[in-house]
C-alpha cells in the first residue's frame, strides 16, 4: 500500500488525455500532473532540446514525492526515455503498452502510426511493430495537429482539412489499425474518424498506458486505498488548458503554475 501520488506530464495539455484513463481505471490513486504548457510543442524540436526539458519534467515530478511517473506524452517518450537513466522510481512511456495494444487489436497486419515529427523520426514504433511476423507499418508525422488542439481547433472545419491531407494515404494503404502515437491526437477524434471511417481502430496511448500502470503498481503492491487528491501544475496559465482540465477533469480542477526552469 502506496498512498504517495503518480506523477504525470506531458508537453501541455495532451496528457490529460491519459489521466482520464488512469482516473478511471485506479479512482483512489492521486495524481500530480505537469503540463509544459510554456514550451510546447516538444514534438518539432531537436533530441537534446527534448531530452533537457523531460529531465527538468522528472526534476519537478519527484520533488513532490511521486512514487511512478507517466509520461504522458508520445514524444517524450519515445525520444528521450530510451536515454534516461533513472531508477529512483518505475517510469512508465506510452509507446510499448500502446504498440502491443496494435499488435492486438489488428485483424489485417497493416497499422498505421501517426505522431509528431520528432516521434516518427525516432522510429520507436517502427521498430517494436515490424519485428512482428505479417505486419507492415505505415507512419505519418502530423505537426499540425498539436498546434490545432492547443489552440482550440480540434474540431474545426481547419482541422478536418488538416486530417484529410495527413491521412489520406494511410487510409489508400488500408490500415484497420491507427496508433493515436501523440496524447494529444484523442482530442482531434472526430476529425480523424471522420477521414478514416468506422473500418479502422483508432487506438489512444490512455487505456494501455493505464492498464500497464496498474499493472506495475500492483506488482510492486503499491496501489493506493486512500482518498484521491489531484493536483495539476503547468508551466504557463493558458486558458486553453484551464478550459480542457475543467470540461475533462470538473471545475473543482486545481491548478497552479511553476517555473520548470528551476528544476
Ligand atoms: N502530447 C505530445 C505527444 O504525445 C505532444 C507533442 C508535442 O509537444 O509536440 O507527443
Amino acid at each position: 500500500m502506496d498512498k504517495r501520488p503518480i506523477g504525470v506530464f506531458d508537453s501541455g495539455m495532451g496528457g490529460l488525455t491519459v489521466v482520464k484513463e488512469i482516473r478511471r481505471l485506479m479512482p483512489n490513486e492521486s495524481i500530480i500532473y505537469f503540463g509544459d504548457t510554456g514550451r510546447v510543442p516538444y514534438g518539432n524540436r531537436g533530441t537534446d532540446t527534448i531530452i533537457k526539458y523531460v529531465k527538468q519534467d522528472i526534476n519537478f515530478l519527484k520533488s513532490n514525492d511521486i512514487k511512478a511517473i507517466v509520461v504522458a506524452c508520445g514524444t517524450a517518450s519515445a525520444v528521450a526515455l530510451p536515454a534516461i537513466n533513472d531508477s529512483d522510481v518505475p517510469i512508465i512511456g506510452v509507446v510499448e503498452p500502446t504498440a502491443q495494444y496494435a499488435l492486438d487489436t489488428t485483424k489485417n497486419g497493416k497499422i498505421g502510426i501517426i505522431g509528431t515529427t520528432a516521434t516518427i523520426n525516432s522510429g520507436m514504433y517502427q521498430s517494436l511493430l515490424s519485428a512482428k511476423n505479417g505486419i507492415t507499418v505505415y507512419e505519418k508525422a502530423c505537426p499540425l495537429f498539436v498546434p490545432l488542439a492547443e489552440n482550440g481547433y480540434s474540431n474545426s472545419e481547419v482541422a478536418r482539412i488538416v486530417a484529410k491531407d495527413y491521412l489520406w494515404d494511410l487510409k489508400e494503404k488500408g490500415v484497420d489499425t491507427l496508433i493515436l502515437g501523440c496524447t494529444h491526437y484523442p482530442l482531434l477524434k472526430n476529425a480523424i474518424k471522420d477521414i478514416m471511417g468506422d473500418g479502422v481502430t483508432l487506438i489512444n496511448c490512455g487505456l494501455p498506458t493505464a492498464n500497464y500502470l496498474l499493472k506495475t503498481l500492483k506488482e510492486n503492491d503499491c496501489l493506493s486505498d486512500g482518498t484521491p487528491a489531484h493536483k495539476y501544475y503547468v508551466s504557463d496559465m493558458t486558458d486553453e488548458f484551464v478550459s480542457l482540465a475543467r470540461t475533462f477533469l470538473g471545475d473543482g480542477v486545481d491548478i497552479e503554475k511553476t517555473d520548470i526552469n528551476n528544476y
